[in-house]
């Protein structure tokens, strides 16, 4: 079944350059269909979306402030530009098997729900984890102002953006369990099948805006021009250099603009976004600190010269997560039972799971991706793995009902 579910995923964004199902346009509403589809047959089950549209599918009497506990079973269907087939949908996927199989004895309805998280990969509007963000009572106006590429406000996307500020979840979680690719070589590397996930890196991003002035690439003369984008370069440029000396710590600048971005025109503004990850929220201080000395000393491109206005504003900042001791234990003794191969490990990713702990204690698995690919249309995983996640899936949340409800 799982396979099936990835492949109706997959139908809908696929091409010869990935998929792209970017947060809250019709190609993520297409894939939420797909779960509606696999499950509106579930006796008992009702499908609910909160403030931010986070797509819940939950036995009808766990709905509401006083609804029945439930054990949480969630991911997202959102993709980065180009992405993999595998990033999010597997965990949802694996959800929809676990749901089909438990859920479905009408007699013994187990308190057992699937959520299915809007923008976690947060490239439209440079948010992030934003759905469960707000699933984690954090969401804030500046938020919501973000806009994206047309100068559509995140706030104008979602369905209830006051029900975000002020949000109420609309079940009572007992546990939140996912299971995803992991996006690395850690498994492949030790021959191990399962990826037992301690943790989570923090993230925190900013946006590095340099404002210069736009003007003729060729009767300006280099001492009299103001160009935008020569610090924004110089300060990218050296970004690696802020973190050769930390274990475990990265910084990436993903993605850089330039207005009004023609070759012959100097640019007037540049924008970037620089991105931080670390499992330790100190590190992560420091390297936003050596950032903000670079930034403070960025100097014009040529002697005499001017230099453009550089800025630094923080737009995500999400801290380094731990995932719950019994729920890991959980899967712990899953994955023994099953005799799987597994490794106990931090997650460099951030994941949905990092904001549902601040909720109900939360936990998550990793299959292996081969050759680490993630992000990319290579992105992929072996069909007996993807089998095996739906079945640890729902083996780790029998036994996490077993013990809390
Ligand atoms: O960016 C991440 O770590 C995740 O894929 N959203
Ligand atoms: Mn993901
Ligand atoms: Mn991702």
């Amino acid at each position: 079944m799982i396979l099936d579910v990835l492949d109706a995923f997959r139908a809908i964004s696929a091409s010869e350059r990935g998929n792209t199902r970017l947060a809250y346009t019709e190609w993520e509403d297409r894939a939420r269909d797909v779960v509606r589809d696999y499950l509106r047959a579930l006796p008992g089950y009702v499908m609910v979306d909160d403030a931010a549209g986070n797509l819940f599918v939950v036995p009808e009497e766990a709905t509401g402030v006083d609804g029945r506990p439930i054990v949480l079973i969630g991911s997202h269907v959102d993709t980065v530009i180009e992405g993999g087939w595998l990033d999010g949908t597997l965990g949802v996927a694996a959800g929809i098997a676990s749901l089909s199989t438990l859920g479905a004895d009408p007699e013994t309805p187990l308190p057992l729900g699937l959520v299915v998280f809007r923008d976690e990969e947060g490239v439209r509007f440079n948010s992030g984890l934003f759905g469960s963000h707000v699933f984690a009572g954090l969401c804030q106006p500046t938020d919501l102002a973000k806009q994206d590429r047309d100068g559509c406000a995140l706030g104008d996307v979602v369905p209830n953006p006051a029900g975000c500020l002020d949000y109420t979840p609309p079940v009572t979680p007992l546990a939140y369990l996912e299971c995803h690719i992991e996006q690395g070589l850690r498994l492949e590397d030790a021959g191990a099948r399962v990826g037992l996930v301690t943790g989570m890196v923090g993230i925190r991003r900013y946006d590095l805006t340099g404002v210069g002035q736009a003007n003729h690439a060729g009767t300006t003369e280099m001492r009299r021009r103001v160009d935008a984008l020569t610090p924004v370069a110089e300060v990218i440029g050296k970004l690696p250099v802020l973190v050769e000396d930390l274990e475990d710590t990265v910084i990436t600048c993903g993605r850089i603009g330039v207005r009004p971005g023609a070759p012959n025109i100097v640019p007037g503004t540049a924008q970037a976004v620089v991105e931080i990850r670390s499992g330790n929220s100190e590190t992560i201080e420091i390297v936003s600190g050596r950032l903000q000395d670079l930034v403070a000393g960025a100097t014009p491109a040529i002697s005499g010269g001017r230099c453009a206005e550089l800025s630094l504003t923080g737009i995500v900042d999400v801290p380094p997560t731990r995932m719950d001791g019994d729920v890991l234990r959980d899967l712990a003794s899953v994955v023994e039972g099953l005799g799987l191969p597994h490794l106990q490990m931090p997650s460099m990713a951030g994941h949905d799971a990092q904001h549902a702990a601040f909720r109900c204690p939360a936990g998550m698995f990793f299959i292996p991706s081969l050759e680490g690919i993630s992000h990319a249309p290579d992105e992929n995983s072996r069909p007996e793995d993807i089998e095996m996640a739906a079945q640890v899936m729902t083996a780790w949340a029998q036994a996490v009902l077993a013990r809390l409800a």
